[in-house]
C-alpha cells in the first residue's frame, strides 16, 4: 500500500516495542514519534538500553521476534507502510493488530531504501571474501545490473570512500579498522538508499579515524541528500553530524528540536545534565556533573515521570502520570510536567 508523501522521507509514530522474556517484560520502546525529511540528519542521544537500536531495527525490520513484539505503530518509509495497524478478524470481532512487511518484502527495501551500519561493524564483513566483492553483491542484488557494471560502481563507491580501487581484491583482514568502517559505509551507500539508519558507526575506532570517518560520511549523505538517523551516546558527534536531535530516556523521546533548541535551550533536565556532564572548553568548571542514579530499567518502569528518580528539579505532582510531549516553542518539543506548566 502507497500513501502520499512530501518530502518526508521516513515517519514513525506511536512505536511500542516490547521483549518478552522469561524474566519478564522489557519495555524497550514506549511511544516514540519522528520524522526525517530528504537529505536532514537527525540524531538520536541517549544512554545504554534507551531503545535505540530497538527502533532502527524496527524500521530494518530486524527485531528479533520472539522475544520482540511490535506492540503498536505505524512505519513509513517513502510512502510504503512498513509496519501499521490493521483489522483482522478475530473470532467473531474484527481487531487492529500490527502487522509487518514479511522477511521477503524487506529484503527488496532493505539495502535498497534503507540501509544499516549495526552497532558492531567490526564483524559485518565477510573474512574469506574480497573486500570489492562484497561492495558490488548489494549493488548486483538491488539494481539488476551485470556483474560488469557492479564491479565498476563498487570501485567507484571505494573511491568515494577514499580507499583505492586498487585494493577491490583484497581481504577484510588487510584493511585497518578505519577502512573497514569506510567499506562498510560504501556498502551501506552503495545502492544511494532514501534512508541510513547508522548506529554509533563510529564507537569503535579511535578520536582521529572517527572524524575522518564521519567528515566521509556526511560528504556523501550531503552528495546523495539522504535522509540520516544517526545513533550515538556522543552529544559532540551530534553537534558535528545532526540537524535535528532526539533526546531518548526509558525509551520515550524526551526532548527533541533543533540542535540550537538542545545545545543552546535545553528544556529537560535530562538533557540539561547530559549537557553538563560532557567537558566544555569554552565553560571554565572545575568538575563535570554527571547524571546522579542509574539509567532506567525497561522491565520496572514507573507509571509517572520516567525520570522522576534522577531528576534534581522533581516535584510530587511529578508522580500524578506520565507527561506528554508537548511543544515548547517551535518545533522544540519537551516531556516534562514542569516545561508543561511553564516552571521551568
Ligand atoms: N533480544 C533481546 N531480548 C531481550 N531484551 C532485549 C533484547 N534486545 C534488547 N533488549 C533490551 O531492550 C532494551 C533496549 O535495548 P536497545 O539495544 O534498543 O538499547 P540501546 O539504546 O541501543 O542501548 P546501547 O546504547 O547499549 O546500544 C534494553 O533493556 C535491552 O536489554
Ligand atoms: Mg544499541
Amino acid at each position: 500500500m502507497k500513501r502520499e508523501n512530501n518530502d518526508t522521507v521516513v515517519s514513525i509514530k506511536d512505536l511500542v516495542v516490547h521483549y518478552e522474556t522469561h524474566e519478564g517484560v522489557v519495555e524497550a520502546v514506549n511511544g516514540v514519534s519522528f520524522e526525517i525529511k530528504k537529505g536532514e540528519v537527525l540524531g538520536l542521544v541517549g544512554e545504554t538500553g534507551a531503545g535505540k537500536t530497538t527502533i532502527a531495527l524496527s524500521i530494518m525490520g530486524l527485531l528479533p521476534v520472539p522475544p520482540a513484539h511490535v506492540i503498536d505503530g505505524e512505519i513509513i518509509l517513502d510512502g510504503e507502510i512498513l509496519l501499521g495497524k490493521q483489522k483482522v478478524q478475530k473470532g467473531r470481532k474484527k481487531k487492529d493488530v500490527v502487522v509487518a512487511k514479511s522477511n521477503h518484502e524487506m529484503r527488496h527495501i532493505r539495502g535498497k531504501k534503507v540501509s544499516m551500519i549495526f552497532q558492531d561493524p567490526m564483524t559485518a564483513l565477510n573474512p574469506v571474501r574480497y573486500v570489492g566483492d562484497q561492495i558490488a553483491e548489494v549493488v548486483e542484488l538491488h539494481n539488476i545490473c551485470s556483474a560488469k557494471e557492479a564491479t565498476q560502481r563498487a570501485k567507484e563507491m571505494m573511491e568515494k570512500v577514499g580507499i583505492p580501487a586498487e585494493r577491490y581484491y583484497e581481504y577484510p583482514h588487510q584493511f585497518s579498522g578505519g577502512m573497514r568502517q569506510r567499506v562498510i559505509i560504501a556498502i551501506a551507500l552503495a545502492c544511494e538508499p532514501e534512508l541510513l539508519l547508522a548506529d554509533e558507526p563510529t564507537t569503535a575506532l579511535d578520536v582521529t579515524i572517527q572524524a575522518q570517518v564521519l567528515d566521509m560520511m556526511r560528504t556523501l549523505q550531503r552528495e546523495q541528500q539522504t535522509a540520516l538517523l544517526m545513533i550515538t551516546h556522543d552529544l559532540g558527534i551530534v553537534a558535528e553530524m545532526c540537524d535535528r536531535c532526539a533526546i531518548i530516556y526509558g525509551g520515550q523521546i524526551v526532548e527533541c528540536g533543533d540542535l540550537e533548541h538542545i545545545f543552546d535551550r535545553p528544556r529537560h533536565p535530562y538533557t540539561r545534565g547530559l549537557l553538563s556532564s560532557i567537558p566544555s572548553l569554552e565553560k571554565d568548571v572545575s568538575r563535570l556533573s554527571p547524571i546522579p542514579g542509574l539509567v532506567a530499567d525497561p522491565m520496572d518502569l514507573p507509571e509517572y515521570c520516567t525520570f522522576y528518580d534522577r531528576c534534581d528539579k522533581h516535584c510530587e505532582s511529578c508522580k500524578t502520570g506520565d507527561p506528554d510531549l508537548v511543544e515548547a516553542e517551535p518545533g522544540h518539543f519537551v516531556r516534562c510536567f514542569r516545561v508543561e506548566k511553564g516552571s521551568v
